[in-house]
């Protein structure tokens, strides 16, 4: 028989909700950089849970010895999991029920549901091995609200809400709310694509982006590149910062387009509206886009501390679900047409009488689960990690919202010793990548790391500061031409290189990538592409910043200034 109409509604709207609990925590592994805390799937480290004893943390220390564990990463990724798979299974009864109803309930949706969880299985495992590249990133993220506002859409068609028919005059406002719809939808995927290219920070100020400009440069053309080279590791972004501006930048110019277009709307509804849930519907879509725009100003003002920009999550499925309940309330079903198809007097009167319950407990768990989502990510685990880096203060460098912990690596130096990452802890190190044959962007780092030392010797404190060139072309570069190389520059300069399989998981993890470009398959005489940022170190060997090509070396002096003062 399977269950009852209005029990599967409100089944289906409980589904809704944990999947918006699992929506709020996923952005919370995200930005909170845990998205990799398991380096495999759908085990972590091989294991149904996170290995937690020393021996188990040595075992799997060395079966990833690319990614050590770090315990609170894992478990964040690890109980995101469990509430998806607890999703997954919710959604699988929902299907049995329609399934096993004969046709009393609809199984067209839930079955499609059934397909889109496994597909979002599938985007989550492609997001630990593809190594948090932002069209998985995105993809995911659309994926799981699409889950959300479908569940939601489930919920209402079985349910007893609105009750009655909307006036003609907002019925035919039906094409501009999915036309509303439709551009929420790209702004969400926009909104992916900022978060999943790191893309937040490349504006600092609002409504101007930095530096009282409105415009400063952008690249278009690599912003939207939607495939990259395979086994890049994304995490923290490749982009340089004129991508990461254009990202940005449109994604502002599409809240625009959403606040005149759904804005309008929404006036247009309270306009016509003729009873409360009409009245309350066109509130709620004004209330929802005001949130939404309120969230991710304050996301540029915080600089993206880590409740605000769950909650920007939050917000876009809260959007996106008011306009999926306004085409239910403008799309009659053969329930609430009741004039034309049904004959069932029962379910009549209950149509018009029984839809408040449902929808003060719709609401009250809604604004529970947006509470708890949000408080379960950021003080459940991690009291701290909404504490911003300093970003207002910085002049030329991007701050990593958390400073990323490297992976062990061993490499040699300029004086054909082994250099490890032990090497680059107790001082603070900039680091850049090249080969000594390159003519313009290893040089002028070079310069740009005598200028900065310069800089930093004359603010008069004591400072031990290292400046390493990590040559990527071992072939040409062995350590005593990059001792020679660097030492040109200053013989304090440190120079390390090493074999491809030794380079790829350290540059990758820097964020960096190089390929030979030019003549690639002659042995000597051939060019290698590679990443002009220089990233910027700690004392405990922790990428703190990256700094984007062209280099100014004052500004990066001052930058270091504040990290320094920030973290130490
Ligand atoms: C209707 C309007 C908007 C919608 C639907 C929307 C939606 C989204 C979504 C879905 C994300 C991805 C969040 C994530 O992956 O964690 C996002 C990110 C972002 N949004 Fe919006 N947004 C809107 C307006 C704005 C506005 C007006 C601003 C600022 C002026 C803004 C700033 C940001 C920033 C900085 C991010 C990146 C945050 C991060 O790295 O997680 N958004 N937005």
């Amino acid at each position: 028989m399977g269950l009852k109409r209005t029990t599967f509604s409100v089944f289906a709207a409980l589904t809704a909700l944990l999947a918006l609990v699992v929506i709020l925590f996923g952005a919370y592994v995200r930005l909170s950089d845990a998205g990799l805390g398991c380096p495999d799937w759908p085990g972590c480290y091989g294991r149904l849970s996170v290995p937690s004893t020393p021996d188990a943390i040595d075992r799997a220390n060395r079966a990833f010895p690319e990614r050590p564990v770090e315990t609170a990463k894992a478990w964040k990724e690890m109980v995101h999991r469990y509430l998806a798979g607890a999703l997954g299974v919710a959604i699988l009864l929902l299907a049995l029920s329609a399934w096993r109803s004969r046709g009393r309930l609809p199984a067209g949706l839930p079955g499609l549901l059934v397909a889109l969880v496994i597909f979002q299985g599938l985007l989550g495992m492609w997001t630990v091995t593809l190594r948090v590249m932002p069209v998985v990133v995105t993809a995911h993220l659309a994926g799981g609200l699409t889950t959300f506002a479908l569940l939601w859409w489930l919920a209402l068609r079985q349910s007893d809400f609105p009750g009655s028919r909307p006036v003609p005059a907002l019925m035919r406002l039906r094409p501009w709310v999915w036309g509303g719809l439709a551009l929420v939808g790209i702004q969400i995927l926009l909104g992916g694509w900022t978060s999943s290219n790191y893309a937040a920070l490349a504006c600092t100020e609002f409504p101007t982006c930095y530096g009282g400009r409105w415009w400063p440069p952008t690249d278009f053309g690599e912003a939207f590149v939607v495939q990259r080279n395979p086994g890049i590791d994304y995490e923290f972004g490749v982009l340089d910062s004129a991508a990461r501006t254009a990202i940005h930048l449109t994604h502002r110019l599409g809240a625009l387009v959403v606040l005149l277009s759904v804005g309008a709307l929404s006036l247009v509804i309270l306009r016509r509206a003729q009873t409360g849930s009409e009245r309350g519907m066109g509130i709620a879509v004004a209330a929802a886009l005001c949130l939404q725009l309120g969230l991710g100003i304050a996301n540029i003002h915080g600089h993206l501390p880590l409740a605000v920009a769950v909650a920007h999550n939050g917000g876009a499925a809260l959007l996106l679900v008011t306009l999926v309940s306004l085409i239910h309330l403008l799309t009659p079903d053969r329930r609430t047409n009741c004039h034309r198809r049904c004959g069932d007097v029962e379910e009549l009167v209950m149509i018009h009488n029984s839809g408040g319950g449902l929808r003060l407990l719709l609401i009250s768990v809604g604004v529970l689960a947006v509470a708890a989502g949000i408080w379960l990510g950021v003080s459940r685990f991690d009291p701290g990690a909404g504490t911003s880096p300093p970003v207002a203060a910085m002049r030329a460098g991007t701050p990593l919202p958390q400073p990323k912990i490297l992976s062990p690596f061993t490499l040699t130096d300029q004086d054909a010793q082994p250099f490890v990452l032990e090497d680059l802890k107790g001082h603070w190190t900039f680091v850049s990548i090249g080969f000594t044959a390159c003519g313009y962007i290893c040089p002028t780092n070079m310069a740009t790391y005598r200028a900065i030392d310069r800089e930093i010797g004359a603010d008069g404190t004591e400072q031990t500061v290292n400046f390493l060139f990590i040559s990527v072309d071992p072939e040409r570069d062995n350590p005593e031409q990059l001792g020679q190389y660097v030492r040109r520059f200053d013989p304090r300069f440190l120079g390390a290189t090493g074999s491809h399989d030794r380079l790829q998981p350290l540059v990758r993890e820097l964020g960096l990538m190089y390929e030979r470009s030019e003549n690639a398959g002659d042995a000597t005489d051939y060019m290698v592409d590679h990443s002009a940022s220089i990233l910027l170190l700690d004392p405990q060997a922790r990428l703190v910043a990256v700094f984007s090509w062209p280099h100014d070396s004052a500004a990066m002096a001052a930058d270091f200034a504040v990290l320094r003062d920030h973290y130490y």
